[in-house]
């Protein structure tokens, strides 16, 4: 990893949830385009580790842990950012928790209550307390919305519900702050190859996992990797006459009209190999935490 000339060049960027999953494959290639990263999650997340994958490929990273969800832990994380680094340019609301499967009239309250939590005051906190540095730096913010956001999500009905708040909220956000020269874009993914779309390891069953990739008209999970890729995009430059947008990263499902992906041949379905180092990618949050206060890691 040599970040002399990428797009991300001497940006500072956080990545929230960015110790597993899609976060960890955004902070690798946010750091190998040469941003400075601050690697944010819960204390029980492997931040440090890919802070110490990053710098050994000679990035730049440091880790923060915390629940970003609280306003004081949200101000500590950008006032982090802001003294390691000396600015902010990109924020990355990706951090978010997919904690049940059920139809609503068994979903559980506590469930519901985890997600407003980690999915919605989460993306509100650290926005509203990286405004002020982004306006500074003319930055921009990319937030994880997901295709049940557009177009709702059967058998976890309040996902869909908390990533629609995201896709309004971060639309108003692009439109308001706008003539401060700060831009907001959101990526919507469809099934990715995390820990919450196998039955292993999230809380999907083998049904609903079966059902999930066979609505995908390319046949297959995305990885972490294809979806960091449009982050980058957005968080650059080179995407500095796109704010209020929603790219859908999801093989084709939000546009789909069936269970396509099992006509799929099997060299078509294949899974890119990829060139980031992501050995976390089973590693993610699939189950309910106790708060956590944050701290410099
Ligand atoms: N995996 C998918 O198929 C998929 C599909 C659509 C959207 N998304 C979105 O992409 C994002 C990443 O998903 P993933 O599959 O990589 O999940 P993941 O569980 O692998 O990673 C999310 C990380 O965010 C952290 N996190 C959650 N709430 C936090 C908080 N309040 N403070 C600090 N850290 C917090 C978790 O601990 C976890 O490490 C989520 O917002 C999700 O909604 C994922």
């Amino acid at each position: 990893m040599t970040p002399i000339s990428g797009r991300l060049t001497g940006k500072v960027a956080i990545v929230t949830g960015g110790g597993a999953g899609i976060g960890e494959a955004i902070s690798k290639k946010f750091a190998k385009e040469g941003a400075f990263v601050v690697v944010a999650g819960f204390a029980e997340d492997p931040v440090g580790q890919v802070v110490e994958e990053i710098v050994a490929a000679g990035g730049r990273a440091v880790a923060f842990t915390g629940d970003i969800s609280h306003e004081q832990t949200a101000q500590a994380c950008v006032q982090a950012a802001v003294d390691q680094f000396g600015k902010l340019d990109v924020l990355v609301n990706n951090a978010g928790v997919f904690p049940a499967t059920s139809t609503l009239d068994k979903y559980p309250t506590e469930a519901f209550e985890y997600m407003i939590k980690n999915n919605i005051y989460s993306n509100f906190m650290m926005t509203r307390a990286a405004l002020p540095y982004l306006q500074k730096t003319r930055g921009n913010i990319v937030s994880a919305g997901s295709e049940a956001g557009h177009m709702g999500e059967p058998q976890n009905t309040p996902y869909g519900g908390t990533k629609g708040f995201v896709h309004a909220f971060q639309r108003g956000v692009a439109v308001e702050q706008a003539k401060f020269g700060v831009r907001s874009n959101i990526v919507g993914p469809g099934p990715i190859d995390t820990a919450w779309t196998h039955k292993e390891t999230g809380p999907m069953d083998s049904k609903m996992e079966k059902l999930t990739v066979q609505g995908v008209p390319l046949g297959r999970r995305g990885t972490a990797e294809e979806v960091a890729n449009v982050y980058a995009f957005l968080a650059s430059d080179e995407a500095s006459y796109v704010t209020g947008a929603t790219y859908f990263v999801d093989g084709g499902v939000t546009i789909s009209k069936g269970p396509h992906g099992d006509e799929v041949p099997s060299d078509l379905a294949k899974e890119p190999e990829g060139v980031l180092a992501l050995e976390h990618e089973k590693d993610g949050h699939t189950e309910i935490r106790q708060q956590d206060a944050g701290h410099m890691a």
